[in-house]
């Protein structure tokens, strides 16, 4: 079996080595090809990923290739983990929007918008080449804006593929952590759109426990209890953008704050020392200071459900095909599918509650947009997308925010010139 990492260059490739060796009993892979465009990087991290396997007494081949075409041969799976324009394309997102005193965040707002605007083009290329060269092989996709990218590929390509989050996972543990209840006992109904996702019902040994669940997470996360109780639901973190987007703005723009991209850049800088150090031959603790923590538990599920046809529930970036009332069937959303060798099959949610649903169908017009704007190259559709989203707050911030942002993108963006 084959598993081909895009972006296999990227910092977070070690996370999903260390998954592939702890289940190579389930996933009998024996191939492993890194497929990245930064030379550099590629021979650092498929030097990683030997010594990785060796130390594991696996025998894995692993390649290491700039060729995509050539890595995607004879591919069974394909994890895609790119991030176009490097670390520089993610600090310009969170800087450029915060001047105009916007949130800036690599997957929410304005910064996550033109991460999907030069992700998209790259994502779809891959996707047709799949189809060219390994039809029958599936795309696992955790890059980001996760749940965009998984309505350009649902919508513009015929690859089979499943879009996924760390997030929702983590976040239903962290419930019944601070409750103290066993996984085993307990369900956490979710959902919503990628890192606009909410915790709508939460049940332990089949009763209804929402509201104790409620009370626990306002305890234990050090959230305003109140808030929370109006919602009537548990929001995931990056909820904090909408409903304290004046003290969420304020806070990051304090005078020698760095941005998230600031300090994981550092970070990175640090990572790829340790890695290129041909003592170390396992998952080095300091990536933990990353997010995205659980990621390739995620994606071995994905693959382990898909190969062994298991048909378990998972909580997927998928095209919604009426499970979620009021949000079109071609719009991708995070909900709870069954995931089985056909693929992901969601599971029917019917209506949203109403104090989170304006929020929801706000956010997906501009997603949608976006995906549009990016797969036309449309300025005109890629302003729409900007105005439309609920964190921008006027014309008057709109129209200087959209030119900044498009003249920092110029290079991977040909219609923004
Ligand atoms: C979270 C999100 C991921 C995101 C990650 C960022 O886990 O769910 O989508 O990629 O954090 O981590 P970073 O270390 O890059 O800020």
């Amino acid at each position: 079996m084959k598993l081909v990492i895009f972006g296999g260059g990227s910092s977070y490739t070690p996370e999903l080595i260390s998954g592939v060796i702890d289940h190579i009993e389930v996933l009998p892979f024996d191939e492993v090809c890194l497929n990245d465009i930064d030379e550099r990087r590629l021979d650092i991290l498929a030097g990683l990923a030997r010594r990785m396997f060796d130390h594991a007494r696996l025998d894995v081949r692993v390649i290491g290739t700039t060729d995509r075409r050539r890595a995607l041969e004879g591919a069974d799976f394909v994890n895609a983990i790119i991030r176009v324009g490097g670390m520089d394309a993610r600090i310009n997102d969170e800087r450029i929007p915060l001047k105009y005193g916007v949130i800036g965040q690599e997957t929410t707002g304005p910064g996550g918008m033109m991460k999907a605007l030069r992700t998209i083009p790259v994502m779809l290329e891959l996707a047709r080449d799949m189809m060219d060269v390994c039809p029958n092989a599936w795309l696992v996709n955790y890059t980001n804006p996760s749940g965009i990218i998984a309505e350009a590929l649902g919508r513009f390509s015929t690859v089979q593929f499943v879009g996924l989050c760390s997030g929702p996972n983590g976040w239903s543990a962290q419930i019944l952590e601070a409750m103290g209840v066993d996984p085993a006992r307990a369900n956490v109904e979710w959902v919503g759109l990628n890192h606009l996702g909410f915790a709508t019902r939460v049940w332990v040994d089949g009763v209804d426990v929402t509201e104790e669940a409620i009370e626990a997470v306002a305890d234990h996360w050090k959230v305003d209890g109140e808030w929370l109780r109006v919602l009537g639901v548990i929001p995931a973190t990056y909820l904090r953008h909408y409903y304290h987007r004046t003290s969420a703005v304020e806070m990051a723009r304090q005078p020698g704050r760095l941005t998230r991209g600031e300090e994981v850049k550092q970070i990175e800088r640090e990572l790829l020392d340790v890695y290129s150090d041909p003592d170390v031959a396992t998952r080095p603790d300091l990536l933990s200071r990353r997010g995205g923590r659980g990621y390739s538990d995620a994606a071995i599920a994905a693959m382990r459900a898909i190969h062994h046809n298991i048909g378990d529930r998972q909580i997927l970036q998928v095209l919604n095909g009426g499970a979620i009332d009021g949000v079109p069937d071609d719009a991708s959303v995070e909900i709870a599918c069954l995931l089985d060798r056909i693929g992901p099959h969601p599971i029917r949610f019917g209506p949203l509650p109403l104090p989170i649903r304006g929020l929801i169908q706000a956010v997906k017009s501009y997603e949608s947009l976006t995906v549009q704007a990016a797969v036309e190259g449309s300025r005109e559709l890629a302003m729409q997308a900007l105005m439309a989203h609920p964190l921008v707050p006027s014309w008057e911030v709109a129209r200087p925010l959209f030119d900044d942002l498009l003249a920092a993108n110029q290079c991977w963006l040909p219609w923004a010139k």
